[in-house]
């Protein structure tokens, strides 16, 4: 990619004045993949595109990523590299106070996503440790019951936040970029590794059929749109300030168009690549039945399931899966906390470190709520997917369509071809705000029922 770092990195302390920075293109590009590649990809993609019937959720997904996605992350790098400043200040910057409440509202979204995340998270890291040390469990569903709720999930949580915490505490270059060169390219590797791996298996031709041939039956049902519209903000880390936070410590050069489109072509391709290895593994076990139950838990009990009756060959595969689960979670974790430590730092003038600390906390406390009950952690889930992403992506489409002055003079600015660039201020106009209220319209009234019925027991 073709930028350089403008840069400055001051003195050493990085949260006194002057702000750290990428030291490389492809550093920033490792950290917003890692940002968007993670369980969203993995867990959430296969899960839903079992529940929704396929690949005509599949295609819907990849609909709202080109059509709404990549426009609403070009906005959010414009916004975070131009401003140089962490949401709230960036969308003070260009539209005045007034719009403080919405980058206040990334931040809240920043803490909810975070605090159930993490409790998945952890639940692949105690996979990944059980793979590589003792093998897969006997009974995987018994097993998920075991370790998805209560002490044990809340133990793994807090190991996964600790990590998270460390490495962000690092700082931006120091710790978040250089842990995302390295991780990235390895769970590459180990995705298309295990994608290959499956397609050896007899009968996998089954799952190839149930992932690839598009049932469109499905595809117009109010349901499966609001969930595809969902996970495309999911994916893409879109609609919370994440990608605008990474944006806002490059320097000036760089062709963010081109960057927009990069990213969400890499978060898609994992994703894809994601459904190649879940599918034909399971349906070459005939373990479909469990995958269609498609409910949050079914890839942590229908995987181990399929490994453990691959034998020896099942737990290499499975210690990989896993292992890449843990770390393309982990770099996505990165990327929410840097979300709520960011707001900190810039906002509240804390040092990098007590905002780690104190903000880490209190993820761990909210996480709890979700590491002690799978219904609340699923409601987590709705909310932040449902509500809150499509909410914020929402205003972020109006914001850079109708409230900016020179979107596009700012988008081109750091080299790049403006030439297509009306086309995406029109897509931020006119095609992102009706389709989002259009979508939100469908889905508040049953995210709110599913909310209230919490309390209800
Ligand atoms: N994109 C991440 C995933 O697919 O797992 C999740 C995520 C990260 C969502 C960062 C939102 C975000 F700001």
């Amino acid at each position: 990619m073709d930028f350089h770092v403008g840069g400055f990195i001051g003195g050493t302390d990085l949260a006194q004045g002057s702000r750290d920075q990428w030291t490389s293109s492809f550093g920033f590009f490792a950290a917003a993949v890692g940002s968007a590649v993670g369980l969203g990809n993995m867990w959430r993609f296969s899960y839903l595109t079992a529940e929704k019937g396929g690949a005509a959720f599949v295609f819907l997904y990849l609909a709202f990523t080109l059509a709404i996605g990549i426009p609403i992350m070009l906005a959010e790098l414009t916004l975070g590299r131009g401003s140089g400043k962490s949401p709230i200040g960036a969308l003070a910057h260009y539209g005045g106070a007034r719009w403080k409440p919405l980058g206040a509202l990334f931040v809240v979204t920043g803490f909810v996503i975070l605090s159930y995340y993490s409790v998945i998270a952890g639940w692949t890291i105690r996979y990944a440790l059980e793979a590589l040390l003792v093998g897969m469990p006997a009974d995987p569903g018994s097993h998920f019951g075991l370790i998805s709720e209560g002490g044990g999930a809340f133990i793994f949580h807090i190991v996964f936040m600790t990590l998270t915490m460390a490495i962000v505490a690092g700082g931006v270059s120091r710790g978040i970029e250089r842990v995302s060169v390295i991780a990235m390219p390895i769970l590459f590797f180990l995705v298309c590794g295990i994608a290959i791996y499956a397609s050896t298996l007899e009968n996998s031709a089954s799952g190839y059929a149930y992932y690839l041939n598009a049932d469109f039956r499905n595809a117009f049902s109010m349901d499966v749109l609001v969930s595809a519209a969902g996970q495309a903000f999911f994916s893409l880390s879109l609609g919370m300030g994440a990608i605008m936070t990474f944006a806002s410590y490059l320097g000036r050069e760089g062709n963010l168009p081109r960057q927009a489109v990069s990213i969400a072509s890499a978060d898609f391709g994992v994703a894809f690549l994601a459904g190649l290895m879940v599918f034909p593994i399971v349906f070459a076990l005939g373990l479909q039945g469990i995958m269609g139950e498609g409910t949050l838990g079914t890839l942590f009990v229908a995987l181990p399931r399929a490994f453990l009756e691959m034998g020896a060959a099942g737990r290499v595969v499975g210690s990989f899966f896993f292992v890449a689960l843990v770390i393309g979670a982990l770099t996505s974790a990165l990327s929410l906390f840097e979300v709520v430590v960011s707001a900190a730092v810039d906002g509240l003038g804390w040092s990098r470190r007590k905002a780690v600390l104190l903000m880490g906390v209190l993820v761990m406390l909210l996480g709890g709520a979700a590491a002690f009950s799978l219904a609340i952690l699923d409601v987590m889930d709705q909310v932040a997917n449902n509500l809150l992403l499509l909410v914020g992506g929402l205003a972020l489409s109006i914001f850079a369509g109708w409230v900016m002055d020179d979107p596009i003079g700012e988008a081109s600015s750091g080299g790049g071809d403006p030439k297509g660039l009306p086309v995406w201020r029109f897509l931020l106009r006119w095609v992102a705000p009706p389709t989002l209220v259009f979508v939100l319209w469908h889905s508040v009234p049953s995210t709110f029922a599913n909310f209230l019925a919490l309390f209800r027991g």
